[in-house]
Order: structure tokens, then sequence, then C-alpha cells
């Protein structure tokens, strides 16, 4: 079965409320009921009530931009798998370089996450990518396969076909540098790869792999004609409302 497009628009720690609903509401009336493609929008904790109004009705996804692994108590700072299904999410992003550079999160702790975000029926985006540090040493493949095979620990493929795994190469974040459509080509099929080692041929070849790094309309169509990229995680031109409907309209 052919994979489906997957296009995700990750607003880290961006606009108020009203804002968000602005943009929320004006990307359901252009980029919903789009049978062909799966779209997601994860707004930060607090415009996901606002958000989850201004899209109801549509088909868009409402992810939450982490999650602890609990159900509830002494966790200051943390959201419950629970509150992120109160407020209608049934996604979340999982592992972000910047949860991981700037927060230090660790493979572990992010597989606590993903596994606690699985056991409540929520659907992780797990990332992975490497620093520039970590290309230029010639161990991102080495990297990516940590990251993988830790964040991946204990789940098993019952579960693992709820997953969505989006590489993001840091040095890509934010610099306007995307990786090429070879090198972003290359890591997606070393992760298909490496799901099928760590589950079944079939289940890796139905895995959805988004690139993310400096997205934008100008190249979504050329890594989308890519054969492992299945979509897109998508920051800044997420913020846009006619960028990000180019970008969900890739040709
Ligand atoms: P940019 O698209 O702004 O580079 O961000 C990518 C990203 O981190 C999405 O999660």
């Amino acid at each position: 079965m052919p994979r489906k497009p997957f296009i995700a628009g990750n607003w880290k720690m961006s606009l108020a409320t009203n804002e968000a609903s602005q943009l929320a509401m004006s990307i359901a009336s252009t980029c919903s009921d789009l049978s062909d493609r799966d779209v997601l929008i994860a707004p930060s904790f607090t415009a996901l009530h606002a958000v989850a109004d201004a899209i109801k009705g549509s088909d868009i996804i409402l992810a939450g931009q982490n999650v602890c692994w609990e159900e509830q108590g002494a966790y200051t700072g943390e959201i419950s798998p629970a509150m992120l299904r109160d407020l209608g999410c049934t996604s979340v992003i999982i592992g972000h370089s910047e949860r991981r550079t700037l927060f230090g999160e660790t493979d572990q702790l992010v597989n606590k996450r993903l596994t606690g975000a699985l056991a409540h029926g929520i659907n992780p985006i797990l990332c992975v990518g490497e620093t520039l540090e970590e290309r230029e040493q010639n161990i991102t493949f080495e990297v990516l396969e940590k990251q993988m095979r830790i964040g991946l620990d204990k789940v098993d493929e019952n579960s693992a076909h709820h997953i969505v795994i989006a590489y993001e190469p840091v040095w890509a974040i934010g610099t306007g540098k995307t990786a090429s459509n070879e090198q972003a080509q290359e890591v997606h099929a070393f992760l298909r790869q490496l799901l099928a080692q760590i589950y079944k041929k079939g289940l890796a070849a139905s895995i959805r792999i988004l690139y993310g790094g400096s997205v934008k309309p100008e190249n979504i169509d050329s890594l989308m004609v890519q054969p492992d990229i299945d979509g897109a995680l998508v920051g800044g031109a997420a913020l846009n409302a006619q960028s990000f409907e180019r970008i969900v309209k890739f040709k």
C-alpha cells in the first residue's frame, strides 16, 4: 500500500492564542478534506484549546509538541497524554532536536515519552537527526541508529505502525540550509532499512518518514519526489498560511 503523504507544521514557541487561532482557521479553510494526504499542526500548549476550536469539523490533525509518560502527578511543567487527548490531540512530536540539544532530553527519555504516548493512544512523531559536527565526523548513520534503536526500544510491531519518523538534520533547522534532495533521500533510505531490521520489511515499508529542516514552498516539490520522503515537518514556513498551504499542496 502506498504511504499517504503527511505534512506537519511545528509552530514551536510562537503565536499568541488569537494569532494561533487565526492561522488555524486559514489552514482549516484551505488544507482540509484533502483525502490523499494528512495535514497536522502542532501549536504551543497554551494555544491548543483555541486551535482545537478553530479547526473543529475539519480533518486537520492536532498535535502536542511534547508529552509526559505519566498520567498525572508531581511532574511540574509537564503535560500528560490524557491532557493532550482532552484538548483534541491525537498525535505528538517527540524528541525534537530542540528538546534534545537545549533541554537535555536523552534517547532514553525520548523513549519513555514515546512509549507513554503510545500506551495512551497518541500517535508519536519521533524526531531524529545529526548535528553538523556529527555529519562532519562521518558518524551520521551511527548517531541516527542509536536515536532510532533506543527511541523505539520496547515498541512492538502492533504499536510501531502508529509511529511517524521525522528526519531533521540539526544543521538544517531554521538555518535556511536544506539537506540536498540526495542527502535527505540517502538518510531516509537508511532509516527505512533500519526499520526493516528492527521490525519486518512490510512494516518498514508502511511507516512514513518525514523530512524537516528549512522546508519551504520552493523546495517541497523536489523533496517529495524522493522515493523514501513521505512528507515534511515544517517550522518557520508553517507559520504563514500561504506558505503552509503551498507546502501541503506540493506538486
Ligand atoms: P524550520 O522549518 O524552521 O527549519 O524548522 C524545522 C523544524 O524544526 C520542524 O520541526
